[in-house]
């Protein structure tokens, strides 16, 4: 029998690409061409594909969701996130969507840790200082920062990430707060403190690490007024989606010195990154780097080829169904 054909929209990790070569007649994108922004192109490309292999940062919107061919069963999205995907529109279709959870957990709470730590420790002008050959030497006063230990990390969203963050955090002498949905079992929570209001929340922030999916519901949730319910000089990070910060806001508070500072690995509009990040010190800036280890990447790639097996390959529903 034919290998059902399938579409991959970027280029993915070795044994990735190697396994969709093995089980499908696989269009690869060898040099990595950014051919999926464009609704259009895509479109043409998954002429009689019976599935995609996409990633963050492509574009499945409605009006190209609506223009795929008939042959299209399953989206598989390379992420966690589908906030790039209408999901709407694909149900629509008939079309599956499933995505990579849990496989990224830890690296993604990884990088925020990583912020957290740069942000406090000053680690980015730090760096840019003894890069640019400014170091005059050791000295008391110099590029003095906040200690973690004792300090209030309060958690935006305690999925799986936001969990395996507390984790970590734990190990530095953090005090765990968190504000989600619903109130975790004891046995997930491990003695962090639910927050039922956003208020509350924020006011026991010393250090926000931000874990809510982009779309609509959350667009520009950190903004002016909830900036202002943290505590003086607190601390910002964001590793979930860059649509969740009002980008003029934080950096007024930024500029201000309302908020001592922030760590970004994930922008609105990215890569575009706002102008105003540019000329600031106390923010560092990672380009959407959540997921990016060997062991990670591949993980998700072969979580993403399960999703597709399954539709494709045996015609049962994918594991990790979205919609
Ligand atoms: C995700 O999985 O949603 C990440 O942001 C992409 O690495």
């Amino acid at each position: 029998m034919a290998k059902p054909a399938l579409l991959l929209t970027r280029k993915f990790p070795e044994a990735v690409e190697a396994r969709a070569t093995r089980d499908y007649a696989a269009r690869l994108n060898a040099d990595d061409a950014l051919w999926a922004g464009d609704g259009a192109e895509l479109v043409r490309r998954a002429d009689g594909a019976a599935g995609i292999l996409c990633a963050a940062g492509d574009r499945l919107d409605a009006a190209t969701i609506a223009a795929l061919p008939d042959s299209v069963k399953i989206i598989a999205t390379f992420s966690v996130g589908t906030d790039h995907i209408d999901l709407k529109a694909a149900a629509a279709r008939g079309i599956l969507v499933a995505n990579t959870p849990d496989v990224l957990s830890v690296a993604t709470a990884e990088i925020a840790m990583l912020l957290i730590l740069m942000a406090a420790r000053r680690a980015g002008e730090a760096e840019r200082m003894v890069r640019a050959k400014a170091w005059e030497g050791w000295a008391p006063t110099q590029l003095i920062g906040v200690t973690l230990e004792k300090k209030r990390l309060g958690i935006l969203g305690m999925g799986r990430i936001g969990r395996a963050l507390a984790e970590m955090a734990r190990g530095f002498g953090m005090e765990i707060h968190y504000r989600n949905r619903s109130r975790l079992e004891p046995a997930l929570e491990q003695g962090a403190a639910f927050h039922e209001d956003d208020d509350s929340f924020l006011a026991a922030s010393d250090f926000l690490s931000m874990h809510i999916p982009g779309g609509d519901a959350t667009r520009r949730w950190l903004n002016t007024a909830r900036i202002a319910r943290l505590p003086k000089g607190a601390i910002v990070v964001n590793t979930g989606r860059g649509t969740t910060v009002d980008d003029d806001a934080l950096i007024a508070a930024l500029k201000s010195g309302y908020l001592r500072a922030a760590g970004l690995d994930v922008y609105d509009g990215e890569p575009r990154v706002h102008e105003g990040y540019f000329g600031l010190e106390n923010v560092a800036l990672l380009p959407h780097l959540g997921s990016a280890t060997v062991e990670t990447r591949d993980a998700m790639g072969f979580r993403a080829l399960d999703n597709l097996d399954a539709v494709l390959l045996r015609g049962e529903l994918p594991p990790h169904r979205v919609s």
